[in-house]
């Protein structure tokens, strides 16, 4: 059985390998594209050299030595875990055991070990009070789907964006006219930014209209106040990001605000632009912040709020 299942992990692990071989040789032989240098070019383009190929060996195009090797490989991992599946049936067969799939087995391997079925369970599986499942009970809900739309989209145009002077705005660009999906994942974080804001204000609406601010719930309205704080200022430093004419002076105009804060005026702006004046510096301190020290603090005090929702339940309303 151990020696089963060495083969099984071993061939799956060989195969992988395998594949991946394929993939990248394969991607390798089509970088080369007959024809259009040829085209380009009166001169007299001698033939590229073809890269070593996975499945030209095992197709039987261009054998060489490699070949049996490949196939070996491939079709040997195949026999194995097609050896492996047929040793597992039977011996189900022999000892009767009922079949559990790889993927039962799997949660009850982990759950033998961490134990958490029960805990999950417990917090996954309380059922919603009726009067709960009107449509403005949903609007929290909604403002938190939001912000994990937020969080996908924007990890995705962080794989792309630059924070710097020379290669923001050209890196945006990008994004709109080069990246596949680019333009739809930018505007999807653009309009979701906006109804996260809209979603938040209608929840907190509800929230006041209700009264279900009133104890014991005060710390929820406090923790939310926070959110909705957050949730301007992922709006403002974001707003800077693409570095064009509108986002600088936006900016510009913002921090201003800030600095005209009686006493503590200055402080606020020198720590928002990281110096006097809108620059680079300033582009690099509102990307931290929006990447960064803002999602942080936000999941962290969207958990508080969470929790505390669980502990009190939500309010009945009179
Ligand atoms: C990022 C923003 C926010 C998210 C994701 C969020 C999420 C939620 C969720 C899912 C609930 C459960 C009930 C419901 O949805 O109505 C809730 C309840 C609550 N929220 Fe928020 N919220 C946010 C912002 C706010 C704001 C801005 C306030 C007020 C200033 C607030 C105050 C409250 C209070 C007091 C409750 C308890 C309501 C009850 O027990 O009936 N929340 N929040």
């Amino acid at each position: 059985m151990q020696l089963a299942r060495k083969l099984l992990y071993g061939g799956i692990f060989i195969l992988f390998v395998a594949g991946a071989l394929l993939l990248a040789t394969n991607l390798h032989a089509n970088a080369y594209q007959p024809g259009v240098l040829e085209e380009l070019s009166s001169v007299e383009v001698p033939p590229a050299k073809l890269e070593p190929c996975l499945h030209c060996h095992i197709q039987g195009e261009h054998t060489n030595l490699w070949t049996p090797t490949a196939r070996w490989l491939v079709f040997g991992t195949l026999g194995l875990v097609f050896l492996f599946g047929f040793w597992q049936s039977a011996s189900i067969w022999t000892q009767r055991k009922p079949f559990k799939p790889l993927t039962t087995r799997v949660a009850d391997w982990i759950e033998e070990r961490y134990q958490i079925a029960k805990p999950l369970n417990e917090m996954l599986k309380k059922p919603v009070p009726s009067f709960a499942r009107w449509w403005w009970y949903c609007l929290g809900g909604i403002t938190f789907f939001l912000f994990i739309i937020q969080g996908t989209t924007g990890i995705l145009l962080a794989f792309y964006y630059k924070p710097t002077a020379a290669e923001a705005y050209a890196s945006i660009q990008f994004i709109e006219n080069e990246v596949y999906f680019g333009a739809a994942i930018r505007a999807i974080h653009h309009w979701s930014a906006n109804g996260m804001i809209v979603m938040a204000v209608a929840h907190m609406l509800r929230v006041f209209i209700m009264g279900a601010y009133k104890p014991p719930r005060e710390l929820n309205w406090v923790s939310g106040v926070i959110l909705f704080v957050l949730t301007l200022t992922f709006g403002f430093t974001g707003y800077l990001l693409p570095w064009d004419q509108r986002a600088f002076w936006a900016s510009t105009v913002g921090t201003d605000i800030a600095g005209a804060v009686p006493a503590v005026g200055n402080l606020v702006l020198i720590f928002l632009r990281d110096g006097w004046g809108v620059t680079e510096a300033t582009l690099g301190r509102f990307f931290g912040l929006h990447v960064l020290v803002i999602p942080i603090a936000t999941v962290v005090f969207m958990l508080l709020h969470f929790m505390m929702i669980r502990r009190l339940g939500v309010k009945r309303p009179h």
